[in-house]
């Protein structure tokens, strides 16, 4: 059992502090925002999230995970110290650091000899050579005399298996110029079984803008296969199948689609062009990634148009808000920014999402949106449905009643989630990315 403190309760610090406390772990959970504080504390829990809550339940019951503003007591209770804090793209695409660097100032002035070793670890998403700016800071405002090392531990997981994603990695990745702080963290994770790849500091930091960077690739990879099936009246869904076999590419993350939103992969893309381009040496290759990820939604809204002409006054359902499924995340959806541009062209929108209602809203404030409480209810009065995310329940709908409701017998799938078969069986016609239109079998 190791004596572990997380900065930041996010999506991260919760699920990372929760499956250490599962695997045996003491975690204390600190943030700077009361209410979440408050909330947490009275069982509360502020993201959804599958299997987080019974998990923060039973290993609070076990006294092994606990919530706390109090830094200082965390900082003095705990033997490692994990940084989980924002990482915001600024405007010129570079990274806010700033509240890494808050954190490692306030960790600074609160460690001292007495505590003995302490290992700080980043686990935020940063560009490379931060953690030495961190090590810079511990050593320029601890008091002379404390033992601190640094480490980078990037995180992998997933919103909506993010659980899963923690308790079974693909691998561990940690890096640290120290032996000693290595060892610290094999003893962390000796629970898992995952493989553990140790590298020096920045290459760990380093290898998390580079597999993010590499992912949004692959999906704007397939974006493009798919806009030439399109073209030449193919199928990308086989064109990924048979492409995935081959094991040095494999069939994930080549999903056709609107592109990827999130709070990652926009703004880790952007990270890393820009970390690159100071270090001189271009990842010119990520702004075609870019290009073909903002030219998804265009070309979709491009077809949808040809079909309806002028979309100002129509009326348009939209499934989907949230960025991805499972998940009430509505960071940069390209869903949201779908309906924004409807709304700005004068459409009429109504839109459902089995979870993103509340956050969704949100993010539509000051667009006149009726997002509705089940799926069948957003269809009613419109012209059209476009699915804008991947959620699973929106392939089971009962589409003879989706066809009922709708005034015109059009489902434009966004996601390529829906089976084209029960759609035109209902007598739709179903749109999709990167494969020929299906028209109405009845
Ligand atoms: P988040 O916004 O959900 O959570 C960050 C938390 O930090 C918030 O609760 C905030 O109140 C708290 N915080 C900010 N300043 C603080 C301070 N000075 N002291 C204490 N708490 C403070 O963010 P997130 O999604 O958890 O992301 C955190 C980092 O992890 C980012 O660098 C992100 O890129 C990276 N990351 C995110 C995911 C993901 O799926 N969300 C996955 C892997 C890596
Ligand atoms: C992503 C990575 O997958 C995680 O490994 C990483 O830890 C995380 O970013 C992070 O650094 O924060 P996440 O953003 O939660 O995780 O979700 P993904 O499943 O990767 O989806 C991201 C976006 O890509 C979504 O909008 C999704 O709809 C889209 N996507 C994904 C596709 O369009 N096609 C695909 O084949 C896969």
């Amino acid at each position: 059992m190791m004596k572990l403190a997380i900065i930041g309760t996010g999506y991260v610090g919760l699920t990372t502090g929760t499956c250490f406390a599962e695997v045996g772990h003491r975690v204390i959970c600190v943030d700077n925002n009361a209410q979440k504080v408050v909330a947490l504390q009275q069982g509360e829990i502020p993201i959804f999230e599958p299997e987080l809550e019974q998990l923060i339940v039973s290993n609070v019951a076990a006294g092994r995970l606990s919530f706390t503003m109090d830094i200082a007591e965390a900082v003095r209770l705990s033997d490692v110290i994990f940084i989980a804090v924002p990482t915001p793209p600024l405007e010129d695409g570079s990274v806010d650091l700033s509240y890494i660097e808050s954190v490692s100032c306030t960790v600074a002035e609160l460690i001292t000899p007495e505590m003995g070793y302490r290992v700080i670890v980043d686990k935020s998403t940063v560009p490379v050579s931060t953690g030495s700016k961190v090590l810079q800071v511990l050593q320029r405002y601890s008091s002379s005399g404390v033992d601190v090392d640094v480490v980078s531990n990037p995180e992998f997981l997933r919103e909506g298996c993010a659980v899963d994603d923690l308790l079974n990695p693909d691998r561990i990745v940690v890096g640290s110029d120290s032996a000693r702080a290595l060892d610290v963290m094999r003893r962390i994770y000796q629970p898992f079984s995952a493989p553990m790849v140790e590298t020096d500091l920045a290459s760990a930091e380093l290898i998390k803008h580079a597999a993010n960077s590499f992912l949004a690739m692959k999906i704007s990879y397939i974006n493009s296969v798919a806009a030439v099936c399109e073209a030449a009246g193919a199928d990308v869904e086989q064109v990924a199948l048979g492409i995935g076999m081959d094991k040095r590419i494999q069939r994930h993350f080549l999903n056709a689609g609107l592109g990827y939103g999130g709070s990652c992969f926009p703004k880790d893309v952007k990270g890393f062009i820009h970390v690159a381009e100071q270090l001189g040496s271009p990842m010119t290759i990520l702004h075609e990634v870019e290009n073909v990820n903002e030219r998804q939604l265009a070309r979709f809204l491009n077809r949808i148009r040809e079909k309806m002409w002028i979309l100002g006054h129509k009326r348009i359902a939209v499934w989907g808000l949230a960025f991805k499924q499972n998940t009430d995340d509505v960071r940069e959806s390209v869903s949201i920014k779908l309906i924004k541009q409807l709304c700005d062209e004068g459409a009429i929108v109504s839109a459902y999402d089995p979870a993103a209602r509340i956050t969704g809203a949100a993010a539509l404030e000051g667009y006149d949106v009726n997002i509705t409480e089940d799926m069948y209810s957003c269809l009613k009065g419109a012209e059209l449905l476009i699915i804008g995310t991947e959620w699973k329940e929106f392939a089971q709908a009962n589409f003879s009643r989706v066809s009922e409701l709708l005034h015109l017998p059009l489902v434009y799938d966004g996601r390529n989630i829906l089976h084209g078969e029960n759609v035109t069986a209902a007598g739709l016609e179903y749109h999709s990315i990167g494969r020929k239109t299906m028209m109405p079998k009845s």
